[in-house]
């Protein structure tokens, strides 16, 4: 990357889901950083366990004489999986990590507590001709985590702060709507629920002189200020004129009212997303919570609730805690059930104001199609009323 700066990690190229949960359309890549000052030489971060031996071929590639210290800046396992063979393989190797991280590192991979130096928030550690800072920075997206920023060449390392998951040969961005994208994704799926707390370590960093941010998936930024400025966007800026509209449909009664609900809203100069949910890309769905001011859901009713695949729609638009202001659901039954008020007990985590919902027996029919004109009606009022930028 610089003089004595290497990325040691490991690109994924054909992983597909993460935690069992999150497509990985694009692979990802798990960012390892080597830094050797004149005196003292650490590893930043190592990479997912599947992925050791990646690891090892590239500091033994670099005819490393030792290793005196290994900066953890997260102790999930895709960063810190790889610790316990690292510390066999350079038995004079610490762990600097932060205190809270060195519980964690213990617990999940029984590291000894020897071995592991906890530093706090601003402390420094000189390798020589470098040094280290420390920046805590909680809850990004785990409440141990914290930044490391090389101070002689403005470095910022943050783990997963600003990552994407993107597998790519580039060490650095060069297409950036690509990076925009898989940058947005990872943001609205792991990064938004904490969206005020990051705001915080965002004022942290705001003053440093940062020339390269390096976080440990997705490529590195030599123009910082391109992803600085869509976090600022994304965990400031107040929602859009937009409605989400995620929805299943079994015989096609919930798909119809969709189709003229989607109209609706169109004629009225609202930008809508819908995501048919026996299909769509659960991923699409998260990077369009992070704009979105109304969140509709569409859902027939099945024996007495809502289809599943709404359940984990509304379950997981209220476990990733958007900035939307305002809700509502539409949808069928055949012979009745307690399809709206099951979704809204699981939405019940979010700050909205629920619109009334169009709840349809059978097939919709014209007064059925007249309260989704009136619904619509309702949206693009607030909407209006809330000045929602297009
Ligand atoms: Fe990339 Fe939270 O680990």
């Amino acid at each position: 990357m610089k003089k004595d700066i290497y990325w040691v990690g490991a690109v994924d190229w054909d992983r597909r889901l993460f935690d069992e949960l999150i497509p990985l359309p694009d692979g990802t890549s798990y960012n390892a950083y080597l830094v050797k000052g004149d005196e003292k030489t650490v590893l930043i971060d190592t990479v997912d366990p599947t992925r050791e031996s990646s690891l090892i071929d590239n500091l033994n590639s670099l005819d490393l004489k030792n290793l005196d210290y290994v900066v953890a800046n997260h102790a999930e396992q895709d960063h810190s999986g790889t610790l316990p063979e690292i510390l066999r393989a350079y038995p004079d190797a610490r762990v600097v990590s932060t205190p809270k991280c060195k519980n964690l590192l213990m617990d999940l991979l029984m590291i000894p507590e020897e071995r592991i130096q906890a530093v706090e928030d601003g402390e420094k550690l000189s390798l020589g001709d470098k040094t280290l800072r420390f920046i805590h920075a909680p809850w990004v997206h785990w409440p141990e985590t914290m930044l490391t920023y090389l101070e002689e060449d403005n470095i910022l390392f943050t783990c997963d702060l600003f990552g994407s998951h993107l597998a790519t040969s580039d060490l650095y961005v060069t297409d950036e709507a690509t990076v925009y994208e898989a940058a947005k994704r990872y943001y609205a799926e792991i990064m938004m629920p904490f969206r005020r707390i990051i705001q915080r370590n965002l004022e942290k960093i705001k003053n440093l002189k940062i020339d390269v941010i390096a976080p440990s998936h997705g490529p590195a930024y030599d123009d910082p200020q391109f992803i600085i400025k869509a976090y600022n966007e994304w965990v400031y800026d107040p929602p859009k004129n937009i409605v989400i509209l995620p929805y299943v449909s079994m015989h096609g009664s919930t798909k119809k009212m969709v189709n003229h609900f989607v109209g609706a809203l169109v004629e009225r100069g609202i930008e809508v997303k819908q995501f048919d949910l026996a299909r769509t890309d659960i991923g699409k769905l998260a990077i369009a919570l992070v704009d979105a001011a109304t969140i509709v859901i569409g859902s027939p009713t099945v024996i007495i609730g809502p289809h599943p695949q709404a359940v984990y729609a509304a379950y997981l638009a209220n476990l990733l805690r958007p900035k939307a202001k305002f809700a509502s659901v539409i949808g069928s039954y055949g012979w009745g059930g307690k399809m709206v008020e099951h979704i809204k007990d699981i939405l019940s985590g979010l700050k909205v104001e629920f619109f009334d919902p169009v709840v349809v027996k059978g097939l919709p029919k014209e007064e059925d199609f007249e309260a989704l004109e009136k619904l619509a009606d309702e949206i693009a009022h607030k909407h209006e009323e809330n000045k929602l930028a297009d």
